[in-house]
């Protein structure tokens, strides 16, 4: 939050946007890019109260934040089990993962500076470095782990933890799988009970991530709990999502649960 706070006063003194009326955050976004509002799903409003004492001078109604949720190359772009890839071989802007990682994981530069903020505090607090294990997917490589994950499980439980081609966030380039530099708990729930896990549990809102698949929310989500699925989309959605305990994308736009695929899906 340190390193985010600065980072968005220093931004903010420079483009002196930021402050436009937005209910949500305490604090402005990590990058220009991720303060970018423009079309689509509306967050919720706040409306001004009057204090207890002393004249009511009602504050101007804000006009709530709109973030684009449907294109694909958008950072808050939501992607779930009825909302495929649009393109469905679309393929962002990427660069190789600047900090620990399995070898040739590639993301969104977006993440990837939000990523060497939190692993520097991390690092500073825990410990432990994060060591990124998969991070951009094309459809083609989601296509093999998919048919891995039936090959191994069936596909009624693959379906609870490996997405379809064209229905996973990793294409997008936004999201990442990781553990830390000690290396326990890959891809297992008990990552989640590592200083690791909890740490990224509770301050990966700070740089603009959110533990994208919570435990307990598969019948919005979709998915089983994931503690090491993280997803960017910039402090400020993260910190309203924080702030208002919204714990999923979906909830926080307003977006229909997707438990499961539609009958034509793929
Ligand atoms: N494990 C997540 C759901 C994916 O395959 O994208
Ligand atoms: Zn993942």
């Amino acid at each position: 939050m340190r390193r985010v706070m600065a980072a968005l006063a220093a931004a903010l003194m420079v483009s002196g946007c930021a402050t436009v009326a937005t209910p949500e955050p305490t604090r402005p976004p990590a990058s220009p890019a991720a303060s970018a509002p423009t079309a689509s799903a509306p967050a919720a409003s706040a409306s001004a109260s009057p204090s207890e004492s002393g004249p009511v001078t009602a504050e101007p109604e804000q006009p709530a934040p709109e973030w684009d949720v449907s294109t694909a190359s958008s950072l808050q772009v939501v992607v779930n089990k009825l909302r495929p890839m649009d393109p469905p071989d679309f393929a962002p802007e990427l660069v190789p993962v600047s900090t620990a990682q399995e070898g040739g994981e590639v993301v969104r530069p977006e993440l990837d500076a939000a990523l060497a903020e939190l692993d520097a505090a991390m690092r500073a607090e825990v410990g432990e470095g994060t060591f990124v294990t998969s991070s951009y997917r094309s459809f083609a490589l989601q296509a093999q782990y998919y048919q891995n994950a039936i090959a191994s499980f069936g596909q009624a439980a693959a379906d609870t933890t490996s997405a379809r081609p064209g229905h996973s966030e990793h294409q997008t380039g936004l999201a990442i799988d990781l553990m830390s530099t000690a290396k326990l708990c890959r891809l297992d729930h008990c990552f989640g009970e590592t200083a690791a896990g909890r740490w990224i549990a509770e301050h990966a809102w700070e740089f603009g991530f959110v533990v994208r698949y919570p435990e307990g929310a598969d019948a919005v989500t979709g998915y089983a709990w994931e503690p090491w699925h993280l997803r960017f989309v910039g402090a400020e959605v993260s910190t309203a999502m924080h702030e208002r305990g919204t714990r999923t994308l979906e909830e926080h736009f307003g977006l229909e649960p997707a438990p499961a695929y539609a009958e034509d899906a793929s």
